[in-house]
C-alpha cells in the first residue's frame, strides 16, 4: 500500500497545465500560429493524472487526444481565449504550468471576408497579446506557479529573466537548437531552476519521462516551500 500511495503523490492537488501553439485570425481562411505541438503538455496533464492529480489543461488546436477520467480539457484557440480559460480558473489551483507557446502578437484587424491579393506588397499591423503568465505571477497567492521558455541564444539566462520577472516559483528552459529538444519531437532536453536559481538538468528522454521528473522536483520544492 506504501507503494501505491507513494505512486499517487499528487492526489487531491489541483493542477492547471497549458498546452500547444494559439491561432492568431487574419481573415476566415488564414491565420498567424507557430510549431508547438502540444506535446509537452499533454505528456505533463498525463503524467500528473496518473499521479492523482486534478487535471485542467486548456490546450490549443493540437493533434493529440487524452481520455484519462482525471484529465478535463479545455480547448482554445486564440491568446486571448487561453487567457480567459486560464486567469478565471487560477484561483482554485495548486500547480500552474504554462508549457503553451502563446502569440506574442496578434494582427491588429481581423478582416471579416477573405482577403484578395493585390500586386503590391501588403503589410500586416500586429499588436501584443497579453502575457498570460505574468498576469499569473502578479496575482498569485499560494499557487506554484511553473513557465516555460524554448529559447535558441543563451537559454539559461533568458530563462532566469523570466523567472524573475514573471514571479514564477520554476522556470523549465528548453534549448530547441539542439537535437533532441524543442517543439515537434517525442524527445526534449531541459533544465529546471527554481527560484532559489538552483539548477537542475534533465538529459534527453521521452517528453513523458521528463514530465515525471519535473513533477518530482516540483513535488520536491513544494515541500521545501512549506504550503
Ligand atoms: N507566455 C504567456 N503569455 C504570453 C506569452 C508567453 O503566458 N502572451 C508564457 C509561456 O506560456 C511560457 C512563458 O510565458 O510559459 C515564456 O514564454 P516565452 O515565449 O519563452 O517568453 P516571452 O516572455 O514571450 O519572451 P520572448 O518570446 O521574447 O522570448
Ligand atoms: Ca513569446
Amino acid at each position: 500500500q506504501r507503494h501505491v500511495s507513494k505512486q499517487q503523490y499528487l492526489h487531491g492537488k489541483k493542477i492547471l497545465i497549458s498546452a500547444g501553439p494559439t491561432r492568431e485570425t487574419v481573415d476566415p481562411v488564414r491565420f498567424f500560429s507557430n510549431r508547438s505541438s502540444g506535446k509537452m503538455g499533454f505528456a505533463l496533464a498525463e503524467a500528473a493524472a496518473n499521479l492523482g492529480a486534478e487535471v485542467t489543461l486548456v490546450s490549443g488546436p493540437v493533434s493529440l487526444q487524452t481520455n484519462h477520467p482525471n484529465i478535463n480539457r479545455i480547448d482554445i484557440t486564440s491568446a486571448q481565449e487561453m487567457y480567459d480559460e486560464i486567469t478565471s480558473r487560477f484561483d482554485h489551483q495548486d500547480i500552474v504550468i504554462k508549457s503553451a507557446a502563446v502569440a506574442d502578437y496578434r494582427p491588429k484587424f481581423m478582416h471579416q471576408g477573405k482577403m484578395k491579393k493585390k500586386d503590391r506588397d501588403y503589410t500586416i499591423e500586429m499588436e501584443r497579446t497579453k502575457d498570460i503568465l505574468a498576469t499569473l505571477g502578479e496575482q498569485k497567492r499560494h499557487q506554484f506557479l511553473v513557465g516555460f521558455a524554448a529559447e535558441t541564444d543563451t537559454p539559461i539566462e533568458y530563462g532566469l529573466g523570466k523567472l524573475d520577472r514573471k514571479n514564477l516559483d520554476a522556470i523549465v528552459v528548453n534549448d530547441i537548437s539542439s537535437d533532441g529538444a524543442g517543439f515537434e519531437g517525442d524527445t526534449n532536453i531541459v533544465t529546471y531552476i527554481n527560484k532559489k536559481k538552483q539548477q537542475k538538468s534533465i538529459h534527453q528522454a521521452t517528453k513523458s519521462d521528463i514530465a515525471y521528473q519535473l513533477f518530482e522536483l516540483i513535488s520536491q520544492d513544494l515541500k521545501d516551500d512549506d504550503r
